[in-house]
């Protein structure tokens, strides 16, 4: 989400970032995406407008598409990563007893 509270927030850096800063900023991306959601999904159940419901119906389908789009480039940037969701994935399903279940 937007941080409105710094002047500076948004320039671009005196520098590119590193590999490890770029992985950071993605993750940070992919939180943002998730609080939008959560957003609009929040502004959609407390409208009464049908065709404003509809728009943000849309619009939090596309911040869920752009959070695949953010775990796909994590994943090319940080393979090694995939593994710890597959085990939490994993063991989320030992717990709660899905044995493969979807
Ligand atoms: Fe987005």
């Amino acid at each position: 989400m937007p941080e409105f509270s710094h002047p500076f927030n948004g320039n671009k850096n005196d520098r590119t970032l590193d590999k490890n800063e770029l992985i950071r900023a993605i993750r940070f991306s992919i939180a943002s995406e998730f609080e939008a959601i959560q957003l609009y999904e929040q502004l959609r159940d407390s409208i009464e407008d049908d065709k404003a419901k509809k728009m943000l119906i849309e619009i939090a389908g596309d911040e869920k598409e752009h959070v695949g789009n953010f775990l796909r480039l994590l994943k090319l940037l940080a393979p090694d990563e995939e593994n710890y969701y597959k085990e939490g994935f994993e063991e989320a399903e030992e717990v709660m007893g899905l044995n493969g279940e979807k």
